[in-house]
């Protein structure tokens, strides 16, 4: 039996990066929120043995260091089952583009196995085995508005923002998500890891204490915005206060959320800056570069501003896509194929 899945994408609505830690990984906070692009997967189980990974785009690996392929070992394992896997990944996410496409095609796998094989993990061990193959699986566990804590992997279902129209664009170049991190730390000096005394430092390296303000400031926002979410009120304390009619995503951007991989993204890859400035030309209310790029997003007021700004900005030469958010209750309902 093949089983077919949508492999959806993310976006991330802010992301501040924190301390280096001594595990090699930094703190992170972010918000995810899963839209409606995705990358489609077949799955199939059968007698005999092994993996096979089947993709037309020749830059996705069949081997593993798949993540397609590293969760099927795991949960093979964790599930004490036997035989032959076959994947299919139907590429049209980018590549290394910051929308979690290979982080979402493993969780889809994981999900199309589960039926494959008509055998089911506890959703805890289905976030464990997730979170050990990468950092950006777990958020696809849960999908809508999902809070993203530790190194990322600690997830927890925020309230659903109401969907809302955006456009995507994906510019041809990949950016290496470990070079960001490492270009972040030579940046900010946030090399050392944080359990090291200041004083064995090489370098002044002030931003362990920075970085946590920023995660902070970040965190209060966000506390801020969830503590009127949940009082009834109506995002009225927006900076700027555009009344009771305020959008709450466009208040939680307000709220103050950034991309910290921006400042070194950019510098890096001008042309990724100017895809921001175009989004906000075409009308966005707020742009952003998504994770550690090269995939940019821009926020619109409708479904109908977000088409014309995509035929405007493919005009300018731009790949461009209008899609939509996706609540949790859509991401589930359509994660499955007819
Ligand atoms: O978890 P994932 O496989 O996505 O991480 C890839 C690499 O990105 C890690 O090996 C690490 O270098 C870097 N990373 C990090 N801090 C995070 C997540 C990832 O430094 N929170």
């Amino acid at each position: 039996m093949t089983v077919t899945v949508r492999s959806f994408a993310k976006i991330n609505l802010g992301l501040r990066i924190g301390a280096l830690r001594d595990n090699g990984f930094h703190e992170l906070l972010t918000v995810y929120q899963t839209i409606a692009l995705h990358d489609v997967i077949r799955v199939s189980a059968g007698r005999g043995q092994g993996i096979e990974i089947r993709c037309a785009d020749p830059r996705v690996p069949r081997d593993e260091s798949n993540t397609c392929f590293r969760i099927v070992e795991r949960a093979m394992r964790s599930l004490g089952a036997k035989g032959r896997v076959e994947i299919e990944i139907e590429k049209r996410l980018p590549i290394q583009g910051g929308l979690g496409g290979a982080s979402s095609n493993a969780v889809a796998t994981l999900l199309a196995l589960e039926r494959a094989l008509k055998k089911a993990l506890s959703p805890a061990e289905k976030l464990r085995i997730a979170g050990e193959v990468g950092s950006d699986l777990p958020l696809f566990l849960i999908g809508g508005t999902v809070l993203g804590v530790g190194r990322g992997e600690q997830v927890y279902p925020l309230p659903d923002l109401p969907p809302m129209a955006c456009v995507v664009l994906t510019p041809e170049v990949g950016v290496s998500t470990p070079r960001a991190f490492a270009s972040w730390d030579r940046l900010c000096g946030a090399g050392a890891p944080a359990s090291e005394p200041v004083s064995t430092r090489t370098q002044p390296k002030l931003t362990a204490p920075g970085a946590s303000d920023r995660i902070n400031m970040f965190g209060r926002g966000l506390t801020a915005w969830l503590s009127e979410a949940f009082s009834g009120q109506s995002y009225s304390g927006a900076p700027g206060g555009r009344g009771r009619a305020e959008n709450p995503l466009l208040w939680l951007v307000r709220a103050g959320i950034e991309n910290d991989f921006e400042s070194v993204v950019f510098p890096e890859y001008p042309e990724l800056r100017e895809g921001k400035r175009a989004l906000l030309r075409a009308g966005a209310k707020y742009a952003s570069l998504s994770g550690s790029g090269s995939a940019l997003y821009g926020l619109f007021a409708s479904k109908d501003a977000a088409a014309k700004a995509s035929a405007r900005l493919r005009k300018q030469g731009w790949a461009a896509q209008a899609t939509v958010t996706l609540t949790r209750r859509r991401y589930w309902r359509r994660i499955t194929t007819a």
